[in-house]
């Protein structure tokens, strides 16, 4: 095999394997909220929904249907993509900020559902950018050989910790899971590199006060609407553009590629308006671009890993082709992703 691109992980007399997607799967509950839903409970049009974020419909999960049941279900689709059972699971990693609930970590509970009773668990917290840290987290097991199989799922329950009276927000999230299989596959390049970053300066920008150590549940914390989150709409967008741009050049630059190689993007789907500055600047098409915020909104660790099944379901991403995956949220945390198909 001569690969007409740089391999950045094939460096240091690298001995490792290379790690590989060998099946996704993706759940979004049946519940539909639409933008005319939404003007019923607050101060808001569909028009204004649209122009400024995309959005026209998001999924609401049951109220007995919580983070872990959606991680289940993906991950059961993505097993049997990848064609294996649930024995053969190593390691399962969950990037969630809507947790079941704050210990045990959902991954646990996601390994008992599925009976990976071999597997190690455990929990992602970077928001937004949560599937892109845990794939690469991931990766490095199966790049070591520590692992064969590991499980990476991204799954959350937004609405729960949505402020339905809030309409700066209220309009943005929803419910959903992707998951993905981690292996070796022999001869493929895979995933090829992952930027990752953080600026903890911004933690402010896009935050839940309530139920951590510095916020424990109390009436007066309910009542001031603590357990909710919170976002400074503008800055976000800004800062988002920014690192998601920046992000997806560095990953360019390691593997020595130009934009036009990249047959599929997978954008965060946070905000269509941000989806296009940040293509316009990388210089990516229209056709490059996997979109499907209208029907989802930002499912934040979920939302790049529902893109990516419904992407390969779609016939957009065949085997061999390069896609690349460019994430942003809360922290302010971002990544990027390059990957062999
Ligand atoms: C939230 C966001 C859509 C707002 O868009 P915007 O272009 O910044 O907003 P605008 O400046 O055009 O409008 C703000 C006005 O709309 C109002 N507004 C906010 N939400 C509204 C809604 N759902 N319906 C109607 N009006 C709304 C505000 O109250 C404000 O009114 P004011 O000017 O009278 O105070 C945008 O900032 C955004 O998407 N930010 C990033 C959010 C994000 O992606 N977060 C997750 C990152 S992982």
């Amino acid at each position: 095999m001569s690969p007409k691109f740089k391999n950045p992980r094939a460096k240091h007399n690298f001995q490792g394997r290379t790690c590989s997607i060998t099946g996704v799967g993706s759940y979004v509950p049946a519940k539909i909220l639409t933008n005319a839903d939404l003007e019923k409970m607050v101060e808001t049009s569909d028009e204004w929904i649209v122009s400024r974020t995309g959005i026209k419909e998001r999924r609401l999960a049951a109220a007995d249907e919580f983070t872990s049941d959606m991680a289940t279900k993906a991950a059961g689709n993505a097993m049997k993509m990848a064609g294996i059972t649930a024995d053969q699971i190593d390691l399962i990693i969950v990037a969630t900020i809507t947790p079941d609930m704050p210990f045990p970590n959902t991954a646990c509970l996601v390994q008992r559902k599925i009976e990976a009773k071999r597997a190690a668990a455990f929990d992602v917290e970077a928001a937004c950018s949560g599937f892109i840290y845990a794939l690469e987290i991931g990766q490095q097991f199966i790049m070591s050989r520590t692992y064969d199989t590991v499980l990476v799922i991204g799954a959350e329950k937004l609405s729960s910790i949505t402020d339905w009276t809030d309409r700066n927000t209220c309009v943005l999230f929803g419910d959903g899971a992707g998951a993905a299989i981690l292996q070796n596959r022999p001869n493929s390049h895979g995933l090829l590199t992952a930027v990752m970053g953080a600026d903890g300066d911004k933690a402010d920008l896009l935050f839940m006060p309530g139920g951590g150590s510095r916020c424990p549940a109390t009436v007066d914390s309910v009542n001031a609407r603590q357990h909710f989150l919170r976002m400074e709409g503008k800055e976000t967008f800004k800062n988002a553009v920014q690192a998601m741009y920046q992000a997806a050049q560095e990953a360019l630059r390691r593997c020595e590629l130009d934009i036009t190689r990249i047959k599929c993007i997978i954008p965060h789907q946070a905000n269509r308006r941000i989806i296009d500055a940040v293509a316009e600047r990388l210089g990516a098409t229209a056709e490059q671009l996997f979109i499907n915020l209208d029907r989802y909104g930002n499912t934040s660790a979920a939302s790049v890993a529902i893109a990516l099944d419904e992407a390969v379901a779609s016939g957009k991403i065949q085997r061999g082709d390069l896609i690349m995956m460019v994430v942003f949220g809360a922290g302010l945390t971002w990544g990027a992703a390059v990957i062999e198909w």
